[in-house]
C-alpha cells in the first residue's frame, strides 16, 4: 500500500473516491466475488468495458447468482448499479438477465445504463460466427470468441456511421431511418449472409426491449459526478481480464475492449486521478477459456484435476477452461499496466491436497536449455507461442483450507507460496479466496 505523505502532490490513495477491481489473468479470476464482498463501502458499482461475454459469479448463502451485463453491486438493494458508456449492451441478454434476478427476489431498480453505451445487434451475433468459420477456415485457428458479437459491435463504435448507441433505441422513428441506412451497408458487405437484415423487423425488435429499458437510460457521466460531488464513492468493477486487452493483450487472441484500468475513464467519462486502489484479481492458478498462446498450460491429468476441482467450465458458454501453473511474469505485466495497489489471490482452495506447486518466474525460448531466462512478458501471441516456462517449485499443502479465516491459519506451505507471489509481484495480497461462498474469504486491511 503506497505511503500517504503531507507533502505529496497526489491524491492520497486512501482517500481517493474510486476503487478498481480488474482480471489480472485471461479473466475468470473471481472478480464478482471480490466485488460483491466489498461493495457495501460504496455507493455505486460501476461496469467501464466488455458486454455479455462476461460471466460474474457470486455465491450468497449457498446461492449461485451469475451475471453477465449488471455489476456484481445489484445484489445489494441500496447500491446503485451502473452500465457505463464503454459497455456494449445487448438488450435482449440484459432483459433476461433483469428478469432473472427479479424472479429471486432482487430488484433491480437501481440500475442504469449509459445512454452512449453501444448497442449489439443481432446482426452483431451472426457477423462474430460467421467472422470466426472465416478467420479459421478449413484448417486454421479463430480467436475462440464467446459469439456474443463483441467484436463486430465494437468495430461498429470505430466505425461510427453504422452504430446504435442506447439513447438512440429510444427514438424508433429516427432509429428506423437510421436502421434503413445500416441494413443498406451491411446487406452490401455481407452479401448473402446479409439476407436476415431488414429494418422493420430490426426496429419492432428494438422498440420492444427499449419500452422495457427506457427507464434506466441516462447519462450515466453525470450521474457519476454527482456522486462524486455527493461524496459517494465508487467501486468499478472490471470484465475480461488484462491479457484479453485490445492494445495490451496476448494480441490477436484477446477481446475488444480495454479490460485493465486504464479503461475506466474514457469507459466511464471519471477521470484518472479519481481512482487510487486498484485491486487486481489473480486466481491462484491460470485458466483461459478460447484459443491463444499459454505458456503454463497443463494438458495433462493434474490439467483435467485442477478443472473439476475448480469447477473450470465458462460461466457464459459453459465451454471446459484450459488451466495450468500461476504464471507469475504474466501477472507482474498486468499488475504493471493496471497499476495494481493490492492482490486479491483466488481459489487458493483448489490447489490443497497436489504434492507441489509449480510457478512460472520466467521465460525460455522453446528448445533453447541453455538460452537466456526473460522474466518480462511477451502479449504479442506469435513470440509467446516460442517461449517455455522457467519454473520455481513449492511444496504443496495437504489440508482441507476452506474454513480457514486468517492468513496465520494456513499451512505454512500456502502461506510460503502467497509470499513468493507478494515478493515477484511487488503488490501485496490482501484478500484470499478458499471458497466459493461470500464467507470463505480471508481478508486483510483492504
Ligand atoms: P469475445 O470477447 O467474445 O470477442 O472473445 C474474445 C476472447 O476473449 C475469447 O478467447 C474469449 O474466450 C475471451 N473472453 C471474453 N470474455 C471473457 C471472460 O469474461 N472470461 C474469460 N475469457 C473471456
Amino acid at each position: 500500500m503506497p505511503q500517504e505523505t503531507s507533502q505529496s502532490s497526489h491524491l492520497p490513495v486512501r482517500h481517493s473516491p474510486c476503487t478498481a477491481v480488474v482480471g489480472l489473468q485471461w479473466g475468470d479470476e473471481g472478480k464478482g466475488k471480490v466485488v460483491d464482498l466489498i461493495a457495501p463501502r460504496f455507493g455505486a458499482v460501476v461496469r467501464f468495458n466488455g458486454g455479455a461475454n462476461a460471466g460474474h459469479s457470486v455465491v450468497v448463502g449457498g446461492v449461485r447468482f451469475a451475471l453477465h451485463l449488471i455489476p456484481s453491486g445489484i445484489l445489494y438493494p441500496d447500491k446503485a448499479a451502473v452500465i457505463g458508456n464503454g459497455v456494449v449492451v445487448d438488450p435482449e441478454a440484459l432483459l433476461r438477465e433483469c428478469d432473472g434476478l427479479t424472479t429471486r427476489g432482487v430488484s433491480v431498480a437501481g440500475l442504469t445504463i449509459s445512454d452512449r453505451a453501444h448497442v449489439v445487434m443481432p446482426y452483431h451475433k451472426v457477423e462474430d460466427e460467421l467472422r470466426e468459420k472465416l478467420v479459421a477456415g478449413d484448417a486454421g485457428e479463430s480467436i475462440g470468441t464467446t459469439k456474443r458479437g463483441i467484436g463486430p459491435c465494437y468495430a461498429d463504435k470505430a466505425h461510427r456511421a453504422t452504430a446504435i448507441r442506447m439513447g438512440e433505441l429510444l427514438d424508433p422513428a429516427a432509429l428506423r431511418v437510421k436502421l434503413e441506412m445500416i441494413c443498406r451497408v451491411k446487406k452490401a458487405l455481407l452479401g448473402s449472409a446479409g439476407a436476415d437484415l431488414d429494418a422493420g423487423a430490426l426496429t419492432a425488435w428494438a422498440g420492444a426491449l427499449a419500452e422495457r429499458l427506457r427507464p434506466h437510460v441516462t447519462d450515466t457521466t453525470y450521474a457519476l459526478h454527482d456522486m462524486l460531488r455527493a461524496g459517494k464513492k465508487l467501486l468499478f468493477e472490471g470484465a475480461n481480464a488484462a491479457l484479453l486487452d485490445v492494445d495490451h493483450g496476448t494480441h490477436p487472441y484477446v477481446t475488444s475492449s480495454s479490460c485493465t484500468s486504464l479503461g475506466i475513464p474514457a469507459g466511464t467519462g471519471v477521470p484518472a486521478q479519481y481512482l487510487g486502489e486498484v485491486i487486481g484479481v489473480v486466481k491462484a492458478y491460470t485458466s483461459r477459456v478460447g484459443n491463444g498462446p499459454m505458456p503454463t498450460e497443463l494438458l495433462n491429468d493434474l490439467g483435467q484435476t485442477i478443472r473439476e476441482r475448480g469447477r473450470e467450465f465458462g460461466t457464459t458458454t459453459g465451454r471446459p477452461r484450459r488451466v495450468g501453473w500461476l504464471d507469475l511474469v504474466a501477472v507482474r505485466y498486468s499488475a504493471m499496466i493496471s497499476g495494481a495497489t493490492s492482490i486479491a489471490l483466488t481459489l487458493l482452495d483448489v490447489l490443497s491436497g497436489l504434492p507441489e506447486l509449480n510457478v512460472c518466474i520466467g521465460y525460455r525460448r522453446i528448445g533453447d536449455a541453455n538460452g537466456a531466462v526473460s522474466d518480462r512478458f511477451t502479449p504479442d501471441a506469435e513470440a509467446l507461442r516460442r517461449v517455455e516456462p522457467v519454473y520455481r517449485t513449492f511444496p504443496g499443502f495437504a489440508q482441507d483450507v476452506t474454513g480457514v479465516r486468517s492468513r496465520a491459519e494456513l499451512p505454512a506451505e500456502a502461506r510460503a507460496y502467497i509470499e513468493f507471489i507478494e515478493e515477484f509481484v511487488g503488490v501485496p495480497v490482501r484478500l484470499i479466496g478458499v471458497g466459493p461462498d461470500r464467507v470463505q474469504t480471508i481478508v486483510e486491511d483492504l
